[in-house]
């Protein structure tokens, strides 16, 4: 039986990110709100999250959630802040993945920098069931960008990584979170963290990246600001630390 465990704050990223210690963390593994979502900035910043990123055909009616309304130069300000707490609280050589979009990967790869951290790459997300978008390309990607806190922990962590992954996003009754990232891909991408070592994601939703953390035999913390969604990640997560992937 794994030792891993698991914790979930409730509120703010930020304020409960300034309240963790140095070096507390092995990885920082994080969806946060993309804050992304139309062409124009009114687009971005005039709609809830539930409008940008559920399509009308949905099969599901799950909780909006906050925070996904900000332009270009407030999200680089605020994920400078986050990512540079994150930086603050990851043991040296630790890795960060944060998810983006297409439209926010320049904004996200400038904030991580900025925070402090050294960027090393991008893991694509492929989504095999994309829209299709007529005289182009559908968006079949998403991207987890990668950095360390200095240098790669090799010695620690002796893995080589795929570095491109296809999963669906779960359906039916899976689907517990309006933009849920796939167990079977976040299961994959914990394993860059040091076994038995503890992953921090300060935006956790429905806790995927903490299943699939305890399946993988590390420890999790998340914060949630939304009472719905922390309510569906506790259980989740105590479902898990019992053993029952969900
Ligand atoms: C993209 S979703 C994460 C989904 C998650 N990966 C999953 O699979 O369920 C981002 C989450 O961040 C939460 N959030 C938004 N602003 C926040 C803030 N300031 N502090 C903490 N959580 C926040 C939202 O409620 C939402 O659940």
């Amino acid at each position: 039986m794994s030792s891993a465990t698991w914790t979930m704050f409730d509120g703010d990223a930020l304020d409960v990110l300034r309240q963790l210690p140095n070096d507390s963390v092995d990885a920082v593994i994080t969806d946060p709100p993309y804050n992304s979502g139309g062409a124009s900035s009114t687009s971005r910043t005039n709609q809830t999250a539930r409008k940008k990123y559920v399509s009308s055909d949905a099969q599901h009616d799950l909780p909006d959630f906050t925070g996904d309304q900000r332009d270009q130069r407030g999200y680089l300000a605020w994920m400078t802040l986050i990512l540079g707490q994150c930086l603050r609280v990851t043991r040296t050589g630790g890795p960060l993945l944060v998810f983006c979009d297409f439209r926010q990967l320049p904004v996200t790869s400038d904030a991580l920098q900025a925070a402090g951290w050294v960027w090393r790459g991008v893991v694509p997300w492929h989504k095999p069931i994309a829209r299709p978008q007529l005289g182009g390309f559908r968006r079949s990607c998403e991207y987890a960008l990668w950095a360390t806190n200095g240098p790669v922990d090799a010695a620690r962590n002796p893995v080589s990584l795929p570095g491109l992954y296809t999963a669906s996003q779960p359906r039916g009754s899976h689907r517990v979170h309006i933009t849920q990232k796939p167990l079977e891909l976040m299961r994959e991408l914990v394993k860059v963290c040091v076994p038995e070592g503890t992953v921090l994601d300060p935006f956790a939703g429905s806790g995927s990246t903490g299943v699939a953390a305890l399946a993988e035999g590390r420890s999790f913390q998340g914060v949630e600001l939304s009472p719905a969604y922390r309510r569906v990640a506790e259980s989740r997560l105590s479902q898990a630390a019992l053993g029952t992937i969900v």
